[in-house]
């Protein structure tokens, strides 16, 4: 892509470093349930990995929320655990139970991923990536994604979602050796699969760590900054101009690591960083997305209002992408979404 389309996006602006007002707005998990013409698409499908296997299924789930809303990036419709399907483990999304993968436990198990065609299984996504890059308006910027090694092992070993991820905690600690090959497996297969994305157009990635917090320290540096700071820096040798954005969601004061380490282009709030603090000692390192409560753009009124002015205020002095703190609720309306765009657009300086 030339620079001068580059150039027009904000979102990429802004993740470049730049300061823009107003600020650029995505939401993540903006293509989702809360859209009636989201789960009527979703109807089509008879699995939801299939879904996200269809193309032309994801191209029209992807583009639904920028033909309501506007957002300045339209984030990729697929899932991160399309990783551990592409290497070989059993994957399938239970209707209200989320995720149910067949648990990698020994050496035994593991010995049964492969790397090999894995590129080519995820074929459908790049296609997708493809498809988007020509159909989006000029200035919204396409977002690819990956689940943080750390965040897809826990999938991969515990086999469900919402657990205390105690097999996989055990796991790091009991045989280190076992657990490292399963994140260097992902190391690896992550950046392939981002790199191709970039390939197929995508013009930004994030990278989605979303359960850094359940790790202590010392194995948050471990499995959650050193990951993701060497698949950033491994990409930006490949592609120097590509932004990448973190979000390692509960990572407390090691968000100060990843902004002064990482060469990450900017962070992804969680809800629970106190913003004096990012602003202070994050956002002179790199821009900053995030952080407004989903559950306060569920209940909406003026408590939504207060909050998206008090984040602009502090974040919005630097470079700074409006967003979430962790992805929308299924149950969240819609008017609430119009206000919050609404008022972001008119927000004065
Ligand atoms: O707009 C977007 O962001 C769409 C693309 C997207 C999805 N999942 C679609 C999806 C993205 C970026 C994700 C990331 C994802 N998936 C994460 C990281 C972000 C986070 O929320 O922490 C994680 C942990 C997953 C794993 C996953 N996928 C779970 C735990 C679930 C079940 C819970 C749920 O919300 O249902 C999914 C399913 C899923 N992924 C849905 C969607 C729209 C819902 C499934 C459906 O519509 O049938």
């Amino acid at each position: 892509m030339s620079v001068g389309t580059r150039a027009k996006k904000p979102l990429l602006r802004v993740l470049g470093g730049d300061m823009r007002w107003p600020p650029p707005l995505w939401l993540m998990r903006q293509a989702g349930r809360y859209l009636p013409e989201y789960r009527a698409l979703r109807a089509k499908a008879a699995s939801f990995l299939d879904f996200c296997f269809t193309p032309e299924l994801a191209v029209e789930a992807a583009l639904q929320p920028i033909r309501r809303f506007g957002f300045d990036g339209a984030i990729l419709f697929s899932d991160i655990l399309v990783v551990p399907h592409a290497l070989g483990q059993s994957v399938r999304f239970a209707e209200g139970h989320g995720p149910l993968l067949q648990p990698i436990r020994s050496a035994g198990d593991m010995d049964r991923l492969s790397a090999e065609g894995f590129l080519v299984r995820l074929a459908p996504v790049f296609e997708t990536l493809r498809h988007l890059s020509a159909a989006l308006p000029a200035e919204t910027a396409l977002i690819g994604f990956a689940g943080a090694p750390w965040t897809v092992a826990s999938y991969m070993i515990e086999g469900a979602g919402g657990t205390d991820f105690l097999n996989a905690r055990r796991m790091a600690y009991e045989t280190p050796d076992l657990f490292a090959r399963l994140i260097d497996l992902l190391v690896e297969s992550t950046i392939d699969y981002l790199s191709a994305q970039i390939m197929a157009g995508a013009e930004a990635l994030q990278i989605f760590d979303s359960w850094s917090g359940a790790l202590a320290e010392p194995e948050r540096r471990r499995w959650s900054l050193e990951p993701l700071t060497l698949i950033t820096r491994r990409l930006k040798a490949l592609h120097p101009q590509l932004p990448i954005i973190l979000f390692p969601r509960g990572a407390g004061l090691l968000y100060g690591d990843f902004a002064r380490q990482s060469g990450a282009a900017a962070l992804s709030l969680d809800s629970g960083l106190p913003l004096d603090w990012a602003a202070g000692e994050l956002q002179p390192h790199l821009a900053l997305q995030g952080n407004l409560d989903p559950v306060l753009l569920l209940t909406g009124g003026e408590a939504l209002d207060r909050e998206a002015d008090r984040i602009l205020e502090i974040l919005g002095r630097g470079p700074f992408v409006f967003n979430l703190g962790h992805g929308i609720l299924p149950e969240t309306p819609i008017a609430h979404v119009e206000r919050l765009v609404e008022r972001l657009r008119q927000a004065k300086s």
